[in-house]
């Protein structure tokens, strides 16, 4: 099957968060099923384009018209590309070459520019792919264009678009719509929304199929709390809004092979953890006790939880551990938590930095993982814990719900500790369950460590599952 993934970042050549990592692995995965040809297309930020590390060849270069601009754009292929994996990214130096790759006033302008550019460049080389893969608010357009003007030379394909975070719709003003889009007008009401243009509800509208990255999600976003303003256009579209759970590039997240570690080790033979919980105690300046290491890698924003973290914070430093948070956010978390880690040397550390490789070296010196989100569409550092025997602690939402069942000590069923209601004190009673079996129910512990570093996080079904959807529409 041919294949066309588009984003707006795709890791190891761009990164913000846990998109990135999705758009490295999933079409990696996607690639090696037989008879699969998939493409993936970026824009070509000046962070790439500028990176003598990322070689590229142009193959095309052409005129996008949005109303009365008209905008180069410049196709290049990536050279590092397999027969069966390209990567594509379109330059346009006004709109991308710029430090940063979000937040700017022209976004919705640049990333109309980018859907309607990427359909102009696949028409032109040729690829007419069966499935159309958009992702987030940034591809939103695609759909919408592929319909109104590019369907004679794509009569066949389909579209999926996949929501990674319903938080951000990607909304304009109302006269965007005649003063970029240069849609027929019948399209207006598709892209329309609560007075806006809105990107992702016009996806949402008119995408084949609309997926998300988790099944309870895909539930949840059927409800206002979770929806951002969008749970009537998403509960609308019914059986058309399926969740399939995320995986973790397991060659990159591998304690058996990480090189940031003091020590490898494996489900088979877990003696390396100890060794870097120690170095993780000595890095950090924490006492080098066999208390449990509590540890999060994590934005510090409310809707990761920080907010109840705050909330129990000196009544869950009172008890017998080691607390280690890694991560910046909002002003007023960071002044927060490093006031209170001043007062707890050797127990609390405070990194406001963010350190890829640090944060390996937590999730393998960590006993337990704490991801107490008010709302999580997957999540993928509670699977990058359970992957180093860290035991999650969390919140049961979205993909948290799926991936951490609550463990059960009689019958070894689950994977960590879970709280129903987003409260404080349901957190402090999770982790203290998770104490308690870390202090007194030592068998079974390390039997539930064991279980979670063997439990399969890999992309193989995640991908499989896709293939069945995209099975489903052609
Ligand atoms: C977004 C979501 C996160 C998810 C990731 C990848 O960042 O917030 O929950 O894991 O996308 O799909």
């Amino acid at each position: 099957m041919k294949i066309a993934m588009i984003a707006s970042e795709a890791a190891p050549f761009i990164k913000t968060g846990g998109l990135g990592d999705v758009l490295q692995a999933l079409p990696a995965e996607l690639s090696r099923i037989k008879g699969n040809q998939i493409a993936v297309f970026l824009p070509y930020y000046k962070k790439i384009k500028y990176n003598p590390a990322i070689e590229t060849e142009l193959v095309t270069a052409f005129t996008v018209n949005l109303t009365w601009r008209q905008q180069y754009a410049g196709l290049f292929r990536w050279k590092g590309g397999s027969g069966n994996l390209q990567i594509y990214f379109l330059d346009n130096e006004f709109y991308f070459c710029r430090d940063g790759i979000y937040g700017f006033y022209d976004d919705g302008e640049r990333f109309a520019y980018f859907a309607k550019a990427v359909l102009a460049a696949m028409a032109r080389i040729e690829l007419r792919p069966e499935i159309l893969h958009c992702h987030d608010w940034q591809t939103g357009l695609v759909p919408i264009y592929l319909e109104a003007e590019f369907r004679d030379r794509f009569p066949s394909t389909r579209t999926v678009f996949t929501i990674h975070n319903v938080e951000y719709q990607g909304k304009t003003g109302p006269e965007f719509f005649n003063e970029v889009l240069g849609l027929d007008d019948r399209w207006r009401g598709v892209c329309s929304f609560d007075g806006c243009i809105n990107f992702m509800k016009a996806a949402v509208v008119q995408a084949d199929l609309v997926t998300t990255v988790s099944e309870t999600y895909a539930t949840e976003l059927r409800y206002p709390y979770f929806a951002h303003g969008l749970s009537g256009v998403l509960a609308s579209r019914g059986e058309k809004l399926r969740g399939i759970t995320n995986g973790i590039d397991v060659s990159v997240y591998d304690p058996a092979a990480d090189p940031a570690i003091a020590q490898n080790y494996s489900a088979a033979d877990p003696s390396g953890k100890r060794a870097c919980k120690r170095a993780l105690q000595q890095e950090l300046g924490l006492a080098e006790s066999d208390a449990p290491i509590l540890a999060m890698v994590t934005r510090l924003a409310s809707h990761k939880g920080i907010d109840i973290l705050c909330y129990i914070l000196r009544r869950l430093l009172e008890r017998e551990l080691q607390l280690v948070i890694v991560g910046t956010g909002e002003a007023k978390y960071e002044h927060a938590l490093n006031s209170v880690a001043s007062e707890y040397p050797g127990k609390f550390s405070m990194n406001l930095r963010f350190d890829s490789a640090l944060a390996s070296r937590v999730y393998a010196g960590a006993d337990i993982y704490l991801m107490p989100s008010r709302s999580e569409p997957c999540g993928l550092s509670q699977l990058i814990a359970m992957h180093y025997g860290a035991v999650p602690v969390v919140n049961a939402t979205g993909g948290l719900k799926d991936t951490v069942p609550p463990f059960n000590p009689d019958t070894g069923e689950g994977r960590g500790y879970t709280f129903q209601s987003y409260n404080g004190d349901d957190f402090l009673g999770a982790i203290d369950r998770a104490l308690g079996d870390y202090y007194n129910n030592r068998a079974a512990w390390e039997a539930l460590v064991r279980a979670d570093m063997e439990t399969d996080f890999s992309w193989q079904a995640p991908a499989q599952k896709y293939m069945e959807l995209y099975c489903s529409l052609i």
